[in-house]
């Protein structure tokens, strides 16, 4: 399975700790990872309170808190893994996507670390991050064995949409990705339309369990043949909904237009990832990223899907630095050793990783 990177089981290297370290966008997370697999601390700061006054991420903020929560995260994260940086082979930091703001804290306090201890620093790419959530270890596993290849892999989040073909470790082929919104992002511009908290993924979750799917039926983007997504579409066909439903004088019907958008984005994602499955001969699927925590998601692919489906536990879903230090590992393994002077990556795409 591994021959073409050559990573051979961990056993016979002896034990890789990575400590990781996340900050790309309004999450503040280190964690301490063994082999990729084992989580020894995993602690994460939320901003979402924060941010949820301005209905988004204010990029300004993030990166200031950022700087506030980094070095106390830090500390807890190896209190809780009862180790020093003394016992850390490494250090792996997102290096992007993501807010160049927030990535730059997270880059700096991971190199200042490495000098001061000459620890080797890898940098990650946050998506690459999501996919290897499935191979850390959590009792709530969907599948009870690593993930095979060849893959297909759904990566939704805040800020992107990608199905990608994973031949091998780190291998990968971008098969698709989104024209416009990212699939959180819809959820989250369309919570912001029904009046509903952000981040919108939550939100349009809890409006949708009391609210009928077939009330509304907003359109789903196929773009043909084609593996990209589009949600522009059907964030303008809920906003036409809404004007028109407010000039009668009847409450706005939130909860069945935040159920009938959930349908139109769930149906798209999962029809289109198992199409792919087919398509590529693939042995497994998995998803990640934060709208991977949605129940209705989880449900259909579980439901629908002939192909074992990994899906991560939901604390793994959103962003964290535990998969930091996961995918590091695999980066470490094929000896990826980073200059203390590597930028960050804003716009880095999964499929420029060699
Ligand atoms: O992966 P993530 O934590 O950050 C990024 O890398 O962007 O994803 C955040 C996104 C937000 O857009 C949020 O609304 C969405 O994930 N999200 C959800 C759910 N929980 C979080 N979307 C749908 N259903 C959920 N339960
Ligand atoms: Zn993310």
């Amino acid at each position: 399975m591994n021959d073409k990177l050559n990573i051979s089981p961990p056993s016979q290297e002896g034990t890789v700790r990575l400590l990781g370290i996340e900050t790309s966008c309004d999450e503040t997370a280190a964690a301490v990872v063994e082999d990729g697999k084992k989580m020894l601390s995993n602690v994460v700061a939320s901003q979402v309170d924060i941010h949820a006054q301005y209905g988004g991420v204010f990029p300004e903020v993030a990166s200031r808190q950022h700087v506030i929560t980094i070095y106390p995260i830090l500390e807890q994260a190896l209190q809780q893994a009862h180790i020093t940086l003394e016992d850390v082979d490494g250090i792996a930091v997102t290096r992007g996507p993501g807010l160049a703001g927030s990535l730059v804290v997270g880059l700096n306090t991971a190199k200042g670390i490495a000098l001061a201890n000459q620890l080797p620093i890898i940098g990650v790419n946050h998506l690459e991050a999501h996919i290897y959530s499935a191979w850390l270890d959590s009792t709530e596993q969907t599948v009870e064995r690593d993930p095979k290849f060849p893959l297909i892999a759904l990566i939704v989040s805040g800020g992107h949409s990608e199905l990608v073909l994973m031949t091998d470790h780190l291998t990968y082929q971008r098969l698709g990705s989104t024209l416009d919104d990212a699939a959180g992002e819809a959820f989250d511009k369309v919570a912001r339309l029904l009046g509903l908290e952000y981040p919108g993924g939550p939100a349009i979750q809890q409006a949708a369990e009391s609210g009928n799917e077939r009330a509304f039926s907003f359109p789903r983007s196929w773009l043909n043949d084609s593996w990209d997504f589009s949600f522009s579409g059907l964030k303008t066909a809920v906003l036409r909904e809404v004007r028109r439903l407010e000039k009668t004088d009847l409450p706005l019907p939130v909860n069945d237009l935040a159920a009938s958008f959930q349908a139109a984005v769930i149906e798209v994602l999962v029809t289109k990832t198992l199409r792919a499955a087919k398509e590529f001969n693939a042995e497994d699927i998995l998803i990640a990223g934060g709208v991977s925590a949605n129940t209705s998601l989880r449900q259909q692919f579980l439901e629908l899907s002939e192909f074992p489906v990994h899906i991560p536990p939901l604390s793994l879903c959103t962003d964290n630095a535990a998969m930091i230090a996961g995918a590091g590992y695999y980066r470490y393994r094929v000896g990826q050793r980073d200059d203390l002077d590597i930028d960050a990556l804003p716009n880095w795409p999964i499929s420029e990783l060699v």
